[in-house]
């Protein structure tokens, strides 16, 4: 089971190294730390398996603010995560920019997990499989069932908000993307110690991608333990 902490712009170099020294994680899981830029190479030195946040789709170029896939390598980063919903609130990130991250970062050896998910309107105007069909399939169409892909499902509104998907309503959207795409889905929003274990007991929830929670070693690692809990 892939239990990854996104970290956002939170953890400087410093805070990173902390965090790195005091985290053992649970044996049975693998667990991976998303930091920002100035802190990828903090915690790959700390023993961390590391992802980057995003990945650009060229290998170099004039695209002021991004980093590619060969530089991330270099520091010995394992992976991206592509296609956060606050990119695409944010940043304009598109279904066919995801498509070109992914397959630049798979081809350069990368690990990727792919996030799609509906927003509240999305869901309120009974759109969430549509949605996640054309999300998906940009994806797919780009990549197939890579070994390295990963998606996570983040429904929108579970995300910093403390709600949470139903573990019914994240296992079904789960076996819907499952038809599309045949790789192991992550759930994300609001995933806590908590409410852990019932979200990972279900039979389609592979993971988990979890923001805030990943903050502080002690929720990170009760999260952990409830993956290795369950798949044991
Ligand atoms: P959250 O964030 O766990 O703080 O809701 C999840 C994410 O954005 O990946």
């Amino acid at each position: 089971m892939l239990i990854a902490g996104n970290w956002k712009m939170f953890k400087g170099p410093s805070e990173t190294r902390a965090f790195a020294d005091a985290f053992e994680p649970p044996d049975g899981v693998d667990a991976v730390l998303c930091p920002p830029y100035p802190s990828l190479a903090a915690a790959v030195e700390g023993g961390l398996a590391t992802y980057a946040q995003s990945v650009h789709w060229a290998p170099e170029g004039a695209f002021t603010g991004e980093v590619s896939a060969p530089m991330l390598l270099e520091l010995g980063v394992q992976g991206a995560i592509v296609g956060h919903s606050e990119r695409r609130q944010f940043f304009g990130e598109t279904d066919e920019t995801v498509a070109r991250r992914s397959i630049a970062a798979l081809e350069a050896g990368l690990g990727v997990i792919a996030c799609v998910g509906e927003s509240q309107e999305e869901r309120e105007a009974g759109d969430t499989e549509v949605i996640l069909r054309l999300q998906v399939e940009s994806i797919r169409d780009a990549v197939g069932a890579h070994e390295r892909l990963v998606i996570a499902y983040e429904p929108v509104w579970a995300i910093g908000t403390g709600k949470t998907a139903t573990p019914d309503r994240a296992q079904a959207a789960h076996a819907f993307i499952k038809t599309l795409l045949d790789v192991p889905v992550l759930y994300g929003g609001s995933v806590k110690p908590e409410n852990a274990d019932e979200l990972l007991s279900q039979a389609d929830v592979d993971g988990a991608l979890v923001g805030g929670a990943s903050l502080e070693v002690e929720s990170f690692t009760a999260i952990c333990q409830s993956a290795a809990r369950i798949r044991s």
